[in-house]
């Protein structure tokens, strides 16, 4: 399941974050990629001990803990520290599947990557291409948001960010390995909690919401590993 996170960041924390971005210093992309992915990747990225990095990482890990729409399609059970890359004209990254496994930096605790995530920092007009393109199983889906925004999709997924022609597209990215592996699984349980989440808004008192409630709950615990 492809889900796009509406304002995961205010307008103001973006553009706060984005005059940081903008100011601190970039190294070559293909430094942390694996020899094929090497290949199709041209780009810069920060370093992640950079304070930046980690300032502003900080900042979406904290906003992510506290948005519904994130929590329930995502049942996160460990998030890699957010990383950031930017493309100027001419620069892209062709089509890769991530790698499956990633080390939680600074530390021996490793997590499977189930779902990855792009959050933007420049608004859609700033430039043209620079489109995350993501195959997925309802063909090819063409994802360009604005500031602040993010994409969530699993990590299974074929991807490229086609060539950048004008101006420059900053992002964060990053990985997340969810309580629950098996995509199918957590889609259901996401619609799950949507329709469930709307019943109690319209009807508070409808008999069915502890039975329903309880299902989604005894379904977590089935599926969930930890
Ligand atoms: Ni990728």
């Amino acid at each position: 399941m492809l889900l796009c996170i509406p304002h995961v960041l205010s307008p103001e924390q973006a553009a706060q974050a984005r005059q940081h971005l903008d100011g601190a210093s970039w190294i070559n992309g293909s430094a942390t990629a694996g020899h094929l992915a090497a290949r199709v990747k041209n780009n810069e990225q920060l370093d992640p001990a950079n304070p930046v990095a980690r300032e502003i990482g900080g900042m979406i890990l904290q906003a992510l803990s506290q948005n519904p729409l994130f929590l329930s399609a995502a049942l996160p059970l460990r998030i890699l520290p957010p990383m950031f890359n930017r493309y100027g004209p001419g620069q892209t990254y062709g089509f890769h599947i991530d790698g499956s496994i990633r080390n939680i930096p600074g530390t021996p605790v490793r997590i499977r990557t189930d779902l990855s995530c792009t959050l933007f920092f420049s608004e859609p007009e700033e430039y043209d291409g620079g489109e995350l393109q993501i195959d997925d199983t309802y063909g090819r889906q063409s994802v360009k948001l604005p500031a602040g925004h993010m994409v969530l999709y699993p990590s299974t997924s074929l991807h490229q960010v086609t060539p950048v022609t004008r101006g420059t597209r900053t992002s964060a990215f990053f990985w997340l390995q969810s309580m629950i592996r098996e995509d199918t699984e957590r889609a259901l349980l996401y619609h799950l909690d949507t329709a469930l989440q709307a019943l109690i808004a319209d009807h508070p008192e409808h008999r069915s919401i502890t039975a329903l409630t309880g299902t989604y709950h005894n379904l977590l615990r089935h599926w969930a590993e930890m």
